[in-house]
């Protein structure tokens, strides 16, 4: 049955232990359970013999999992893929399976469980539990700063071309994309504005991950890799700036406005959105989610 078709206490519920199944598809995703059903259907005892798992266990996971339509139970028991499993393999275009896996560590399971914390005093969770930032808990977290990046990075695949078509890219000499993680969306706007350069700027355990996928896409001598912190400045002297998914990491607007004061004139602006299609001003390119638009409060 549809959200939609629902009576109206089973959606909220369905809502309400959304967080049970996230966990479920983390879990599967963790264990590479959609990679080994790519082959064929599988029962719960050769998944549970080629993940390591307890079988009971795992076949409780699969039977949640197939029960909203992530992977089906066959007539012998054995599950196979759906439409929705398939952006769990790690092969599939567009994979979710890094971003499933991040969404079930620990540290992020942890700071959303610190969220009344956070409402009650403004406080950012994650510091609240840890002392530090989640950034500076990545830099000194080597596999969890993998797994986040990889996360970034497989959300990108889906968004890049939405924003290249709905952005024109065309008159912009030298972009550097700030806080641009492993630099899959620089490399997917350079290869769409062949004159353009580009200069990737993260910090530098990020940008560490990145030459690789500069250099497979050949672009190593039209793309820069410079590692940094964007509060103390940004790379001078190119003609555009883009933040993609930076700015809603900072808790207020001057402390998110501060990278785009780190060496930028301000006044030079430009932005890209759901709704947002024409060429940039010289200047910031934000790029970010847009809220649903307002609507009228009276009674049903
Ligand atoms: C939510 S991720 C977005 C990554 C990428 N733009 C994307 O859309 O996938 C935020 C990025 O900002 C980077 N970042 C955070 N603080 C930074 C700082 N002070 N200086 C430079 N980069 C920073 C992080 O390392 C991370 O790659």
């Amino acid at each position: 049955m549809s959200a939609e078709a629902l009576p109206t206490s089973l959606a909220l519920l369905r809502l309400m232990t959304g967080m049970w199944l996230a966990q479920a598809i983390s879990v599967a995703a963790k264990f590479g359970v959609a990679d080994l059903l790519g082959s064929g259907p599988k029962g719960p005892d050769e998944l549970a013999r080629a993940t390591g798992t307890h079988t009971p266990s795992l076949y409780r996971v699969l039977r949640a999992l197939a029960s909203v339509g992530v992977f089906r139970e066959d007539e012998d028991g054995r599950f196979c893929l759906t439409p929705l499993a398939e952006p769990l393999r790690s092969d599939a275009p567009a994979s979710l399976r890094s971003f499933a896996i991040m969404l079930g560590e620990e540290w992020h399971w942890r700071a959303w469980g610190d969220l009344p914390n956070s409402v009650q005093t403004g406080q950012s969770a994650f510091e609240h539990l840890y002392g530090i930032t989640n950034f500076e808990y990545w830099t000194r977290n080597p596999e969890a700063a993998a797994i986040f990046d990889q996360a970034m990075t497989s959300r990108s695949a889906e968004e890049n071309q939405a924003v290249i078509s709905a952005y024109d890219f065309s008159t912009i000499e030298t972009l550097v994309d700030v806080g641009g993680g492993h630099g899959s969306f620089l490399v997917s706007i350079l290869q769409a504005a062949s004159a353009m350069r580009g200069i990737l700027f993260d910090r530098p355990h990020v940008v560490a991950g990145a030459t690789q996928q500069i250099q497979s896409a050949g672009l190593q001598g039209r793309c820069e890799v410079m590692a940094g912190n964007f509060f103390d400045s940004v790379p001078k002297g190119a003609d555009a700036y883009i933040l993609k998914k930076v700015i809603h990491d900072w808790g207020d607007v001057r402390q998110a406005a501060r990278p785009l004061d780190a060496g930028v004139d301000p006044r030079r602006q430009g932005a890209y959105g759901g709704r947002a299609r024409h060429a940039p001003e010289r200047g910031w390119v934000r790029g970010e989610r847009l809220h649903p638009d307002r609507g009228s409060c009276q009674r049903h």
